[in-house]
């Protein structure tokens, strides 16, 4: 009996002649290097170099020649992309296994936008949930909200998790030169006390705000947290606080109106979003409140219109010049036809230290899958690893790796043309701080693709029991993504690039890169455990030997 339940539309991509017209075409490169390529094609700089909004986008030290990126683009055309563009866009219900729609680029599109999806107006909606969230944050701004006791509020806490954490955690902290230092944000996720006693220990319940995100509004670990935060307040204010005291401190962002009202939050205080906004791209929904509130209505649309513009790139831009299809592509390539496994982001950028664990949601619960959206196994790799660390402190710890290991690991510099902060330093004529932390990002991805040979190594006078430990090898592939400058605007368009780049891969693969069935069971699992951890006496574990032990250790260490 075939159990396959159908959920979808694939094809089998590794059947078809688009692939094996890569395969052969990868037998005939992949000894061919980056120095040849370059020495063969001096203009290549310039020419796989294209510019999406204010991102310039340098696509030349990957190991393809024009015939590679021919072929991408066929298989591209084979799997149907362009097609399953526009159906997103359109509002079909690409996300196949919940049934739904995929309309994150609605959240971000003009007023004049004409959308009707399953009957709602969308953009009327987007758009006047933008509004109240604008008028709301005016108010915290301004000190026109003010909390229970009639203090002005000075710090918003966003309680939530995944995608109603990372976006806008990773933002505030791109963004804090935009930022009203007078509020300051937190934000806490981890249902490990320590994370919501370390963000609230310094702060005033009286002026505090509370934010819970929650596109479900069933989140253990954000209702575990909100229900501590209500505590923290109500005990802060003192004696006698009764929930009143609540509407002032909490307000709620979440597609579920039910449970917010029965958490205790009055839905006059929550801001909505829909399911057709999945969690991980959620960022650009109500779910930016917190956000909204530190960079301000002004700052926080100029965002969305950077999104917007990498969005109408990606509609409109033929495939050929698409860069983020471009960028998925090649992230393909390397992916199945070079063996990579994980992918390196690598900001020249303090302020976008979060940005490697936003992508991390952002691509790997995404294209993290083995079935196709019909249902059958995956024929071939998907769904790379991401990591990443701000440089240079990426350099003094795993770049050794990048440059001599034995692993290829496709990488994205991404830098600025001007610094926020412009301080000295450079005293040797060697320029100020942000010039030598651009010449470490130029140098690390030159090196990374040319590499030193060993005649090269032995000419420097390197005794020759060393060349071999100094010689580099290069034809190791980045990308590099040079903007002006960051700021809402930019920060928004290299978001929007890297959910878009998510969306290729996944269409290639014929994955459903908008469900995340894969976390379910865990969450259910610990559910089940928790008792065991708590109960004085200790019920039957229906678990396996190692979980049931570990169980037993852990009640002892806790003095149960
Ligand atoms: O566990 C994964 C997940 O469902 C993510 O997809 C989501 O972003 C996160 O949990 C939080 O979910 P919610 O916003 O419903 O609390």
């Amino acid at each position: 009996m075939d159990t396959t339940a159908s959920t979808g539309t694939a094809i089998d991509i590794t059947a078809t002649p688009e692939w094996q017209a890569l395969a052969e075409h990868h037998t005939a490169l992949r000894d061919r290097t980056l120095r040849e390529l370059f020495a063969e094609d001096p203009d290549r700089g310039c020419r796989l170099t294209r510019q999406v909004a204010d991102l310039v986008v340098d696509h030349s030290k990957h190991r393809v020649t024009d015939e590679t990126l021919r072929l991408l683009l066929a298989l591209a055309e084979r799997a149907g992309l362009r097609e399953r563009i526009d159906a997103m866009f359109r509002g079909d219900h690409v996300n196949v296994t919940e049934d739904r729609a995929v309309l994150h680029v609605a959240l971000r599109a003009p007023a004049t936008t004409d959308l009707v999806v399953d009957g709602q107006d969308v953009t009327r909606d987007v758009h006047a949930v933008l509004d109240r969230m604008a008028d709301f944050a005016d108010r915290v701004r301004s000190g026109e909200w003010r909390g229970h006791t009639g203090r002005p509020i000075r710090a918003v806490v966003n309680i939530g998790i995944g995608g109603s954490d990372l976006g806008p955690a990773m933002a505030y902290t791109a963004l804090r030169a935009s930022s009203d230092r007078e509020i300051t944000a937190r934000f806490v996720s981890n249902i490990d006390p320590t994370d919501f006693a370390e963000a609230t220990r310094d702060l005033d319940p009286a002026e505090t705000l509370f934010v819970v995100a929650s596109k479900t509004f069933t989140t253990l670990e954000t209702l575990t947290n909100a229900t501590v935060a209500r505590d923290w307040l109500l005990r802060g204010l003192g004696e006698g606080t009764d929930e009143g005291a609540v509407a002032k401190h909490f307000v709620a962002v979440s597609t579920n109106t039910d449970a917010v009202r029965e958490f205790g939050i009055d839905p006059e205080n929550m801001f909505g979003f829909w399911d057709w906004v999945g969690g991980r791209y959620s960022f650009t929904s109500a779910i930016g409140l917190s956000l909204m509130v530190a960079i301000g209505p002004g700052a926080y649309r100029e965002m969305l219109d950077g999104f917007a513009a990498v969005d109408e790139h990606l509609r409109t831009a033929p495939l050929a010049e698409n860069l983020p299809v471009l960028q998925g592509l090649l992230n393909v390539w390397y992916t199945d036809f070079f063996g990579a496994q994980t992918h390196a982001v690598l900001p020249y950028s303090q302020y976008l230290s979060r940005l490697p664990a936003y992508l991390q949601q952002l691509t790997m619960e995404s294209n993290g899958k083995s079935v196709r959206e019909d249902g059958a196994p995956v024929t071939t790799a998907t769904g790379e690893v991401y990591w990443g660390e701000p440089g240079t402190n990426g350099q003094h710890a795993f770049h050794q790796l990048l440059h001599q290991g034995t692993t290829l690991v496709p990488a994205d510099f991404i830098g600025f043309g001007r610094p926020n902060h412009e301080l000295g330093g450079g005293d040797q004529g060697d320029g100020d701080m942000h010039d030598l932390l651009m010449a470490n990002m130029f140098a690390q991805s030159a090196v990374l693709a040319f590499g030193r040979t060993a005649e090269e190594v032995a000419a420097d006078g390197t005794p020759p029991e060393l060349v071999p430990h100094k010689v580099m090898p290069g034809n190791r592939p980045s990308t590099t993504i040079l903007a002006p400058q960051l700021t809402p605007s930019t920060l928004g368009q290299l978001v929007a690039f890297y959910e878009h780049t998510v969306l290729v891969e996944g269409v290639i693969w014929q994955i459903d890169s908008f469900d995340q069935w894969g976390v379910e069971l865990g969450k259910v699992m610990a559910r089940q455990l928790a008792p065991a951890l708590t109960a004085e006496a200790p019920p039957e574990l229906d678990s396996d030997a190692s979980t049931t032990e570990l169980v037993r250790t852990y009640r002892a260490l806790r003095g149960r």
